[in-house]
């Protein structure tokens, strides 16, 4: 077995089985523990995480061929949408104890499984709010990085720079996972997807990469864009 950085991605890695397979991952920070049903790899004294690309839109973005990951150590994180955790906790691993990661969840059903796994990482917060207001949670003081939403929402484009222009650092960035059949069942995804990253611009951001996401995720898009 061989683990090398995924391209220049800080965090991320690729694992190289004996059997000519690779797949992608993380280092756990809280070792011994999964999150959902992954896989544990140990490797020179170290536990990775296996990071299923059809369980998790960010990993799929990265396999389908994003070029910026703008989420790396240290990195502060506005997470929308974390429901019990499974992308969350990736981006714990890879943000670290350096870093931190605001979690907002709306169903109590989710936060409830995320609370137990925010007890065992330090660096991830959960927040029950509904992102349509981001002022709701306006304690948090601080800008971050990186704004991430995947909300399955009509809205979500608007949600995701409603929370930026609260939250974001000048330069930062934000990534919005679409699920173009929240928003229309009967329009072509690629038309939902366009339409999407239109109101993105008229909010002011910069579009930067639109990664398709099938067949991982079917009728879903990854839109990674920076404030101009
Ligand atoms: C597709 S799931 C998120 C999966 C998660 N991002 C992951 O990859 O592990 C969408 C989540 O967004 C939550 N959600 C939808 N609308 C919301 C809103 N307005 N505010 C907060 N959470 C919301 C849902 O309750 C659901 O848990």
């Amino acid at each position: 077995m061989e683990i090398k950085n995924y391209k220049s991605f800080k965090g991320i890695y690729n694992i190289f089985f004996p059997d000519g397979s690779k797949k992608i991952a993380t280092k756990n920070l809280n070792p011994g523990f999964k999150v959902y049903d992954e896989d544990l790899i140990p490797f020179k004294n170290v536990e990775y995480r296996l990071w299923d690309p059809t369980r998790s839109k960010f990993a799929a973005a990265i396999i389908k061929g994003l070029k910026v990951v703008p989420i790396i150590p240290g990195s502060k994180v506005l997470y929308l949408g974390a429901a019990s955790g499974t992308t969350p906790s990736h981006v714990s691993d890879i943000i670290g104890l350096e870093g931190l990661q605001y979690c907002i969840e709306f169903s109590p059903r989710s936060i409830r499984d995320l609370v137990f796994l925010c007890e065992k990482r330090e660096n991830m917060l959960p927040i029950l709010d509904d992102a349509r207001y981001p002022r709701n949670y306006d304690f948090i003081l601080e800008k971050v990085d990186v704004v991430y939403c995947d909300i399955a929402q009509p809205d979500q484009a608007k949600i995701i720079a409603d929370n930026a222009n609260v939250f974001l650092k000048p330069n930062g960035y934000i990534m919005l996972a679409i699920k173009a059949r929240s928003i229309s069942s009967t329009k072509n995804p690629s038309v939902v997807y366009k339409q999407q990253m239109a109101i993105l611009e008229d909010e002011g951001f910069d579009i930067l990469e639109a990664i398709d996401l099938h067949p991982l995720e079917k009728d879903h898009a990854m839109i990674l864009g920076k404030k101009s």
